[in-house]
């Protein structure tokens, strides 16, 4: 495993990370969960991302039990809040009231004193960001959270938050999370750019499309059986990138994979590892063959001409525009 600075911070991440958003506490078992956690840490992972409201709050649970008695300074825990988490009008968003109450549940079900990154995952248009970024340098002080981030702002919210934690004295933003790959490039025109300058690194998520960059989806035929998009859940979130041109497009990865002796979920987690501004690429996995297939990811470099053959191939699929990072402008 290479490790990476968490944007301009002293943390160190490991520069492929396991999350367990749809998997745990929903379309696997908690065997097959802990199976993932335990090859994920054998094979020198040592980030961990979840969220508040994975599985209705059941995600965190399991991944507290799967990392119980593993020594904690040698991981990395982040997670999230935003979301709903209850029925109440204060059970989502980013008032002081909700995020107090959200950690508090984080670490209770992550069996843990403290997070390592708190991120606001989505921005909440109801709440003065002022009152979020007081809550969160709170936290900070309070050692429940050591480091700060977000989860698709877009660039000026970002510059926003940094310009308010500057007047203020809060701490600073440490990081983003926005979905990034071959595919979703929708960070590179301005948020990749002010958060360089501002020192955020980019904690990726679906760094293989939720699977469709394996290529193992293929045109014109029914999914694999046990592949995400079978999954009640899953099958929402991946359909609308299962189109007969994006898959058949897919395909044409796959000499380029092969001739680079990589699997194309490989090649999938190396392309956002170019990115310098990116920290760390966030995979999924439902078995442990996939983690260990995924990390090998770790230290390839591509050059150039492999990248341009890339381009070739995706263009005309390639979405790049920046408007495509949103929050829900009322609170979901
Ligand atoms: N901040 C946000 O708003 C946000 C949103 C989404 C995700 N995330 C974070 O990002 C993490 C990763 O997202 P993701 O799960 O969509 O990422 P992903 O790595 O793009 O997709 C993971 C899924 O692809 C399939 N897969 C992975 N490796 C494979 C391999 N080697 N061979 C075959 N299939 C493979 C598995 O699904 P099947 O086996 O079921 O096919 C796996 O669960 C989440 O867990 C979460 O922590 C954050």
């Amino acid at each position: 495993m290479e490790f990476r600075h968490l944007g301009r911070s002293g943390l160190m991440v490991s520069e492929i990370s396991y999350g367990n958003w749809i998997t745990h506490g929903s379309q696997v078992e908690e065997d097959a969960a802990k199976e993932c956690v335990k090859a994920a840490l054998d094979e020198g992972i040592t980030t961990f991302d979840t969220a508040d409201v994975y599985a209705g709050t059941k995600a965190e649970e399991v991944l507290g039990r799967a990392l119980k008695g593993v020594r904690r300074e040698s991981l990395e825990i982040f997670t999230k809040v935003y979301w709903p988490t209850g029925p109440g009008p204060n059970d989502r968003g980013l008032s002081r009231k909700h995020i107090t109450e959200s950690i508090h549940g984080s670490l209770r079900r992550l069996q843990t004193d403290y997070v390592d990154l708190y991120q606001a995952h989505r921005f909440d248009h109801e709440t003065p960001l002022e009152e979020t970024l007081k809550t969160f340098d709170d936290l900070v002080r309070q050692g429940k959270v050591l480091y700060v981030g977000v989860s698709e702002w877009n660039a000026e919210q970002i510059a926003a938050a940094l310009k308010i934690a500057d007047e203020m004295g809060f701490d600073r933003l440490v990081s983003n999370q926005p979905q990034y790959s071959m595919l979703w490039r929708v960070i590179e025109a301005e948020v990749v750019p002010l958060c360089q300058k501002e020192g955020l690194g980019q904690v990726v998520w679906s760094p293989i499309a939720q699977g469709v960059l394996t290529g193992k989806y293929l045109p014109g035929q029914p999914p694999p059986a046990g592949s995400r998009a079978t999954d009640p859940t899953g099958g929402n979130f991946i359909s609308r990138m299962l189109s007969d041109d994006v898959l058949t497009r897919v395909q044409e990865l796959k000499p380029i994979a092969a001739d680079l002796g990589l699997s194309m979920a490989q090649l999938a987690v190396a392309w956002v590892l170019q990115n310098p501004n990116v920290s760390s690429a966030i995979v999924g996995a439902t078995r442990p063959e996939q983690v260990r297939d995924n990390v090998k990811a770790a230290g390839v470099k591509l050059d150039a001409e492999v990248l341009k053959k890339i381009d070739d191939v995706l263009d005309p699929i390639v979405e790049r525009d920046p408007a495509k990072t949103v929050s829900p402008p009322k609170r979901p």
